[in-house]
């Protein structure tokens, strides 16, 4: 299809590009296969983003590309406001496999919308309620709504809705906020929480919206029990809980949904990302007993798009029937284990983290005063990209010193064995030249 560009053709269209993600290595990626890419110099890469945590079963997987062909051959846009065969298929779908009563489904085409609609949805059903209670370090998208809700660069110019949103520490347990340690701390910090939340009392709080594993700020996760507190503190203070699950759902912790795993439920739990198995997807699920959404209050022109829906049919089908979820499940408690082996010779490993194939390493200076070592992790990801493994590195959050480890669960058992030499290989490098 490309054949008769030429490589001028191409940078005039990098030079027009308006970029606003940043940090681009300059690589053009011609294919994707399982957890491989490939590249315009014919460089092959085993990747350990996904793809921004897309790719969950593997990049160009034969049950989607089969599904979204046929569709093709039927039709490639529906106005939300009619129905499709794919759309009701894949709400029947989606209300069967969710959690509990999340039953309502709701859908558009990016994650930072998706996360907007939620916090839509739960206004409507606290109305004359008006704030949002979020994690320090969390993150929900780029939109201005989300973005007053994440992490954000105090310099930003982007902050018109933060009056609304208060934010609170989460259990980010290696840097307590409070200077204790779990187990002893008795989670000082949802206490914390839910003392902010009555403070607020008289405005009135809307929700508390996080991530159950937090991605993009630190990829960190909590213990079980603080997710069990704050779904008490939710209850007991009768506020909305909000599970961004963009980045957990559909296979990424080893389970379909993280509430599966940390046998919480939210009121509203809104996916993205790898649910259409490459496919642009997002969207929320619901309470069934919530008030839902009058007459154009949450409508897209391209919400209902059958191509996307036919891809996420295929993607659950294939988390479903196959045996993804053990895998993932496997392969976090081999890594974890070499990683935490690593540790021992390389002081530069601080913490290593994560359920599933969701797997943080919190790079640091020094053990005592865990000063993040910034400069380190982007070499080692630098380094690694020269050795042929893309890894991710947690550039939110205010810190930047964690690399990810969160390739697609079909990554096979040699490719996991390349990755864990090259980032020993990598570690051992920065280390050395300190
Ligand atoms: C947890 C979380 N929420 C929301 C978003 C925003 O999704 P999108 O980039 O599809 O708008 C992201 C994207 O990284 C995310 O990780």
């Amino acid at each position: 299809m490309f054949n008769k560009i030429t490589f001028d053709e191409i940078l005039e269209g990098r030079r027009a590009l308006l970029d606003g993600w940043g940090g681009r290595p300059g690589i053009i990626i011609i294919g994707a296969k399982g957890a491989k890419l490939r590249d315009s110099e014919g460089r092959e890469y085993i990747d350990c983003t996904s793809q921004a945590f897309v790719l969950n079963i593997g990049a160009n997987h034969p049950r989607v590309i089969e599904a979204v062909r046929r569709q093709l051959e039927e039709t490639t846009h529906v106005v939300y406001n009619l129905d499709s065969i794919p759309l009701l298929l894949l709400t029947r779908k989606l209300a069967e496999i969710a959690p509990d009563t999340l039953s309502r489904v709701n859908f558009c085409l990016e994650g930072s919308l998706a996360s907007e609609s939620a916090m839509k949805l739960a206004m409507k059903n606290r109305p004359g309620c008006k704030y949002f209670v979020v994690f320090e370090h969390g993150y929900h998208g780029r939109n201005l709504l989300t973005m007053a809700a994440s992490w954000t660069d105090p310099e930003t110019p982007f902050s018109y809705f933060k009056e609304n949103v208060i934010k609170v520490p989460e259990a980010y347990c290696y840097r307590c906020k409070f200077n204790l340690h779990y187990p002893s701390c008795n989670l000082e910090c949802a206490r914390f929480i839910e003392e902010t939340i009555e403070k607020h009392r008289d405005g009135g709080v809307v929700a508390l919206m996080m991530e159950p594993v937090q991605g993009n700020g630190g990829q960190i996760s909590f213990p079980s029990e603080f997710h069990r507190k704050v779904r008490e503190i939710c209850d007991r203070q009768d506020i909305l809980l909000i599970w961004d699950e963009i980045q957990t759902a559909f296979g990424r912790v080893g389970k379909m949904f993280a509430a599966e795993l940390y046998q919480v439920v939210p009121d509203i739990l809104v996916f993205g990302k790898a649910v259409a198995g490459g496919l642009p997807l997002a969207g929320i699920m619901t309470r069934d007993n919530l008030k839902v959404f009058d007459a154009g209050e949450n409508a897209f022109t391209f919400a209902h798009f059958p191509l996307s829906l036919v891809a996420a049919l295929a993607t659950i089908e294939v988390l479903q029937e196959g045996q993804l979820l053990e895998r993932c499940n496997r392969l976090n408690q081999h890594i974890i284990h070499h990683l935490r082996n690593l540790q021992k010779n390389y002081q530069i490993i601080g913490d290593v983290r994560g359920p599933g194939l969701a797997i943080g390493i919190e790079l640091v200076k020094d053990r005592d005063s865990k000063e993040p070592a910034v400069k380190e992790a982007s070499e080692v990801v630098r380094l690694a990209l020269k050795r042929g493994v893309m890894f991710g590195i947690s550039k939110y959050g205010g810190l930047g010193n964690v690399v990810k480890i969160k390739p697609p669960l079909v990554i096979s058992d040699e490719e996991v064995e390349t990755v864990l030499s090259v980032f020993e290989q990598c570690i051992a490098e920065v280390q050395r030249h300190g």
